[in-house]
């Protein structure tokens, strides 16, 4: 299948070595933690259902580049600057389809993020999609993301008048799908008029923490020790299926607007006029529905985290959101890149707390890494993304520090290329990625305007990992603000410019 735009690997198939021994030949010079178990490996003081958080901690004490086993597996991670800049060479390395996101395949199958490299699905669905991301559709989704954050909204006021606080992660996952739902697929899950995540929700959250589950199981025992979990992550999958197939036949009886759905079922790719297959189509719509909100939920609630707990960052946040949009009721496309600070808070967010906190990459041939370490064709490494952005040597000795000043203009030329990755990388990093920051930029702007947050001062910040980051049990309280304040002056870049119910939809379990 000929493309309009490189493909990731080029060439024919690759298969990821399983384990670091066979794809690193001299893996005895990377560090390894000092206490392995026989069998286990290097699970001493790690929590299986923090792998992410566990792994921090070994990196903070193995350095840049270190390795861990786990249950057979040995696994090599980098995150220092310098490595990560190598391995984000496209002409050496690729995306490398392993571990987490492997395991979503029989969910995802090759839709375009668990897609390998060799699929031609997907180059196919990178060309006919892509402009759905284009600025020109993004102005188009700007109305919906409006209308469903003034849903948002409507709901906090409820909650600000009766005195109770919010639960962030819960309601900015509402958000997000709801966004990503209407903007891409016509489709209304009507997530603010329940009490409870949607079914889809739960379904998701099941099969990407069963995705995580897997990891930390040793294969061959995996059928006996997760066979409760599989056969209920089978209901999970089934569900997806149901709500996406329902959504699908919905759009073939009414037709859409020229969105994401639109583009998967009519669009031929424009050089070889082919379509996505309907398996195809299937996959794809749970991809953007998945990856389409699961990690802008997180990235909104972290940043809600941060505001509420620095009022001066908040309140300069907020300085900027009156001049820029002065009193206009309903903020225009173009006024939310105008959101400089804003977008420095997110991306700081960011920094912290990259929602997808990790990503693979392979040596497309044998080569070395760093010059110290040999890689065979097709040997990976994870790239862990929360260490790269804490990294001293780039970030300084205060990197835990949450400052949005590190996104300065001047700081970011300041800083080397690939040292701020939270979308990952080349040709396979994140499609949405304009859509997930006009989105966030614009509903924190018409939260600051709206509301002052104060947090719970007992809430110390927990993250809950199921492939991905969110803050758990975040809970703020709202003041509505007065209207009159005197912004700031100028600044000069500014001034250019519980349980929830499993899927009744035709009888889950099958
Ligand atoms: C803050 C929000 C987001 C973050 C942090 C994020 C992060 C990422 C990362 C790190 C990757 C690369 C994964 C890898 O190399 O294995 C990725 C890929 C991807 N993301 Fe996002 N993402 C976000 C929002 C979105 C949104 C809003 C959409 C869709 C509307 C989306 C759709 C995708 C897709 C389809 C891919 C696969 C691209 C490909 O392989 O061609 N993401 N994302």
């Amino acid at each position: 299948m000929a493309g309009t735009t490189k493909g990731p690997a080029g060439d024919g198939p690759r298969r990821g070595f399983r384990s670091a021994e066979l794809g690193w030949p001299e893996l005895h010079r990377i560090p390894r933690p000092p206490h392995r178990l026989p069998l286990l490996g290097d699970v001493l003081g790690a929590h299986g259902s923090t792998p992410v958080q566990d792994t921090l901690r070994y990196a903070r004490q193995l350095g840049p580049i270190f390795r861990r086993r786990a249950f057979g597996k040995e696994f090599v991670f980098v995150w220092g600057a310098g490595l990560v800049a190598e391995l984000a060479d496209e002409a050496r390395f690729a995306k490398h389809v392993g571990l987490g996101v492997a395991n979503l395949r029989p969910v995802a199958g090759d839709g375009l993020f668990t897609a390998y490299n060799h699929e031609p699905n997907w180059q196919l669905a990178h060309d006919v999609l892509a402009p759905g991301f284009s600025r020109e559709a993004m102005a188009g989704y700007h109305r919906t993301m409006l209308d469903v954050a003034q849903r948002l909204t409507a709901r906090w006021d409820r909650a600000q008048a009766d005195g109770r606080a919010v639960d962030v992660p819960g309601d900015m996952t509402r958000l997000t799908l709801e966004t990503i739902a209407r903007t891409g697929f016509g489709h209304d899950f009507g997530s603010f008029e329940r009490s409870r995540p949607h079914p889809f929700v739960t379904a998701m959250v099941g099969t990407l923490s069963h995705a995580q589950r897997l990891n930390t199981v040793p294969a061959p025992l995996a059928p006996w020790l997760l066979r409760r979990a599989s056969r209920r992550n089978a209901a999970d999958i089934a569900c997806l299926n149901r709500t996406v197939d329902d959504l699908i036949r919905a759009r073939r009886t009414a037709p859409g607007q020229g969105d994401l759905l639109d583009r998967m079922l009519e669009t031929a790719h424009p050089v070889t006029g082919e379509r996505l297959s309907p398996e195809n189509v299937r996959r794809q719509v749970i991809t953007f529905l998945v990856a389409g909100h699961e990690t802008t939920s997180g990235a909104l609630s972290f940043a809600l985290h941060h505001l509420s707990r620095q009022p001066e960052v908040a309140a300069r946040a907020r300085a900027e959101v009156d001049r820029v949009w002065g009193d206009t009721a309903e903020p225009a496309y173009e006024q939310v890149a105008r959101l400089r600070y804003v977008r420095r808070v997110l991306d700081e967010t960011l920094r912290l707390w990259p929602t997808a906190p990790a990503f693979a990459r392979e040596a497309r041939e044998d080569t070395v890494l760093a010059g110290a370490h040999p890689m065979r064709r097709g040997a990976w490494a994870l790239v862990l993304t929360p260490m790269l952005h804490r990294d001293p040597e780039v970030w300084g000795p205060d990197a835990e520090r949450f400052d949005p000043g590190r996104f300065d203009a001047a700081a970011v030329r300041s800083r080397p290329p690939h040292t701020f990755k939270p979308f990952g990388t080349g040709a396979r990093a994140c499609i949405g990625r304009q859509f997930a920051l006009h989105e966030a930029t614009l509903v924190l702007g018409l939260l600051l305007r709206r509301y002052e947050l104060r947090p719970d001062p007992g809430y110390r910040l927990r993250v809950t990992e199921r492939l991905t980051l969110m803050p758990e049990g975040l809970r703020l309280h709202l003041d509505r603000r007065t209207a009159g304040a005197t912004p700031p002056p100028l600044e000069p870049a500014a001034r250019d410019g519980g349980s929830a119910p499993r899927c009744p939809v035709r009888g889950a379990g099958d």
